[in-house]
């Protein structure tokens, strides 16, 4: 089933949905599965972060999640314009760009799932500049009309809930007080109004070209995967 242009913004009562059939007189219930998206924001398929990212689908899936990525380097994105169009309505529907690109059908599959993995490697300090751009875009989740000081967030739990994935050349403890990664995809999660789930932080993720993730890694990848499809 295709999800609607602007679907309902909130989760509440999708997650888990029970469907009830008593067709012979038997009652019997179907859960549906849990769709887990991943939003990928490393230059590299074959990198430190997107390995991460598919660590967690793939133990969503084995708890019976539907799963999807996309990357964002190959998706077609313009940059915001700053023209406050999306955001000039009131209401918990996101506003509608101007631009018409990979955004729209991007969010449309967001806005459909029960979870979300957010990820990107930090350059020089914060998001890389393909993921700085997605989430520029996320702008028409907030009503800003021209007159108003700042935007407002138009829903703020859609009950979904994501997990940040992050990767440094610097070792993580130091990553995570100096640089801004977590902090930009901890705000894209809010204002796609989903909760944090919890984060992974890849430290010393630049030693090699090709670099296999430390078992610590990938065991909390799977329990953040199991924790998504719960
Ligand atoms: C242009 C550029 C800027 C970077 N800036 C930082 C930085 O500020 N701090 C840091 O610890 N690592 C930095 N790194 C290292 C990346 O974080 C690391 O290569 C990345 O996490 C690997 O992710 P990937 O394997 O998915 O490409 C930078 C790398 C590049 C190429």
């Amino acid at each position: 089933m295709h999800p609607p242009l602007h679907p309902l913004p909130s989760r509440e009562g999708k997650q888990g949905d029970c469907f009830s059939c008593a067709g012979n007189g038997t009652a019997r219930t179907f859960m549906a599965a849990k769709k887990i998206i991943a939003i990928i924001g490393s230059y590299r398929r074959d990198g430190i972060i997107e390995h991460a990212a598919d660590v967690i689908l793939r133990a969503a899936a084995e708890k019976g999640a539907e799963t999807e990525k996309v990357r964002l380097i190959e998706s077609r994105i313009e940059f915001c314009r700053n023209c406050r169009k999306c955001t000039q309505q009131e209401g918990p529907q996101r506003g509608a760009c101007v631009q018409a690109d990979d955004m729209e059908e991007i969010l449309n599959k967001i806005e459909a799932a029960d979870g979300l993995v957010l990820a990107s490697p930090v350059n020089f300090f914060g998001v890389t500049a393909v993921t700085q751009r997605f989430i520029e875009r996320l702008v028409c989740y907030a009503c800003w009309p021209w007159g108003k000081p700042g935007p407002a967030l138009r829903l703020k739990d859609r009950g979904i809930r994501a997990v940040l994935v992050t990767s440094s050349a610097m070792p993580a403890a130091p990553g995570r007080i100096f640089t801004r990664s977590l902090g930009g995809l901890k705000r894209a999660a809010q204002t796609l109004g989903a909760k944090p789930a919890g984060t992974l932080f890849i430290g010393k993720a630049a030693l090699r070209e090709k670099q296999d993730l430390p078992q610590a890694i990938l065991d909390k990848a799977r329990k953040l995967g199991y924790e998504l499809a719960r």
